[in-house]
């Protein structure tokens, strides 16, 4: 079993958003019972609150499911639960460091990292633009199920 957390700073757009696609994706791989995937925040602001309306329309656009669920916040505890810990940005990743101290195991990585064109996930919070995200997302996630069913990572 695979565990795999993503990150982001809300727990309500982007962590979601990659949760949600990545289930998609190895739900249509019949490659579920090989993962476990879930996603927090480093931040307390939406601890609690719903998926963010954009993620959930354009999910809902592309027949990827969404689950009803709320904000949880990463917990130190987290980084020897999972093998995988995956932010969305530098910025993340610098918070995420923060909550779970060094990265001794290498576990931290930025999403498109995976990707041949490494960069950082466009954030939605302020431009409202879901497409780009869901774009870039759905990137990383097929990069990561690619080079883990090449057993590369
Ligand atoms: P997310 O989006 O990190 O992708 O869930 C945001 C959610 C909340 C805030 C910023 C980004 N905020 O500033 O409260």
């Amino acid at each position: 079993m695979i565990k795999v957390m993503f990150v982001c700073l809300g727990n309500i757009c982007r962590s979601p958003m990659a949760e949600f696609v990545l289930k998609d994706l190895v739900r249509k791989e019949h490659l579920s019972d090989e993962f476990y995937i879930c996603s927090s925040a480093t931040s307390n602001e939406e601890i609690g609150n719903g998926v963010h309306f954009g993620t959930i329309r354009k999910l809902s656009q592309m027949n990827v499911p969404v689950e009803n669920r709320v904000a949880v916040k990463l917990k130190k505890e987290d980084y020897e639960k999972y093998d995988y810990i995956i932010g969305m940005e530098d910025y993340n990743v610098k918070n995420i460091i923060r909550i779970i101290g060094n990265d001794v195991d290498n576990k931290v990585y930025k999403l498109l990292d995976f990707s041949d064109n490494p960069r950082d996930i466009a954030d939605p919070w302020y431009t409202g633009n879901f497409d780009k995200t869901y774009e870039d997302i759905l990137e990383g996630c097929k990069c990561f199920l690619k080079k883990y069913c090449k057993s590369e990572i």
